[in-house]
């Protein structure tokens, strides 16, 4: 699909994103922008570098996609200088690449992360109360009048939710747990938490100044004190060699064997092979992803497991994030090109 055929920089975007704003963005300031329509949900780096062809200024692509030196390389030589990814994460994409081929690459951070944090406080919840597994029980006709026994998940509040990563995501998806479900918090960082200890803060002396049972907040030194004390632990790493596989059977072993882990950010951060086993042998230990090791595959078992509850990657799904993502991906494109500022920039 073809906009603004006369535009005199041409830009390719690999999929037909939600929302006009980024086309009207990207038309009104003489784009010529085309959309791909091919049918296949992934496309191959052939596909890529056929849509790129002889002369292509900028490409917005997708976080399926691996963006490495070949696909940097022919978009150079295309005379192209933008790259955007429609996600906050860029583990698909090889920035020194990029940067050696004096490709710009931007990211869209900043608009899903309330959409993401609440995916997270959705499978939270989901796992807690065994959500999934009741629905299906209705589903099939088996209630047949209320049991005590019936579906007994775990309460959140007064447990402590344990937060590996406190980046912007992370410190979101703590605030609703502390806010909305009355948890105590304990964290996990390499680096300095100030937005998540300032509302931590803040929330402490709103609950004193107002008579309320207090909650407890804790850095901790090692993410072994997290996996070890949390009810609820919620992973926002970013994926690089140092977080592949974080979640080990080692650490594994550590946990509560009534916890619940979250895993809306990349499934490589959890080994997938290894959760299976752990959640055969602890029927009480609850998962809630949004993301797998081999997307769009689960490793074998994992679907046949009534304590996971299991989405295909739609922490981002809501339709304002989707069109704020769509937005921002032509504005880092037409940033490059043109020479305004690049809204997400990961080399800053
Ligand atoms: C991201 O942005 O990195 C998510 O995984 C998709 O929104």
């Amino acid at each position: 699909e073809v906009w603004n055929p006369s535009g005199k920089y041409r830009v390719v975007s690999t999929k037909s994103m939600p929302g006009t704003r980024w086309i009207r963005l990207l038309t009104d300031n003489d784009c010529r922008l085309e959309v791909c329509t091919e049918q296949k949900t992934i496309l191959s780096v052939d596909d890529i570098l056929a849509l790129i062809g002889d002369r292509c200024d900028g490409v917005i692509g997708q976080l399926t996609e691996d963006w490495g030196d070949v696909l940097f390389s022919a978009l150079k030589r295309a005379g192209g200088t933008a790259f955007s990814n429609m996600a906050v994460g860029y583990n698909n994409v090889d920035v020194v690449a990029a940067n050696r081929n004096g490709i710009a690459v931007g990211n869209t951070p900043g608009v899903l992360t309330e959409t993401t944090a609440e995916l997270a406080a959705s499978l939270t919840l989901s796992a807690a109360r065994r959500i999934v597994e009741a629905d299906q029980f209705m589903r099939a006709g088996l209630y047949d009048g209320w049991l005590p026994h019936l579906f007994v998940g775990n309460l959140l509040k007064g447990q402590t939710v344990g937060v590996i990563g406190a980046g912007r995501i992370g410190s979101a998806y703590a605030r609703m747990m502390i806010e909305g479900f009355k948890m105590n918090l304990i964290y996990y960082d390499l680096y300095q938490a100030t937005r998540l200890e300032k509302f931590v803060t803040a929330y402490g002396q709103f609950l004193k100044a107002n008579g309320e049972e207090p909650v407890t907040w804790e850095r901790a030194a090692t993410m072994e004190d997290v996996l070890r004390e949390a009810d609820v632990i919620s992973l926002h790493p970013v994926l690089d060699k140092t977080t592949y596989h974080l979640i080990n059977p080692e650490r594994l072993a550590i946990m509560k064997k009534d916890a619940v882990l979250v895993n809306a950010s990349r499934g490589p951060v959890i080994d997938e092979v290894a959760l299976v086993e752990h959640l055969k042998a602890n029927p009480m230990f609850r998962v809630g992803l949004d993301v797998f090791e081999d997307e769009p595959y689960m490793k074998p078992g994992l679907a046949d497991m009534k304590n996971a509850v299991v989405v295909p990657h739609i922490a981002s799904a809501s339709k304002w994030t989707r069109e704020g993502m769509a937005t921002l991906t032509a504005l880092n494109v037409l940033g490059k090109i043109k020479g305004y500022p690049v809204w997400g920039n990961p080399n800053q």
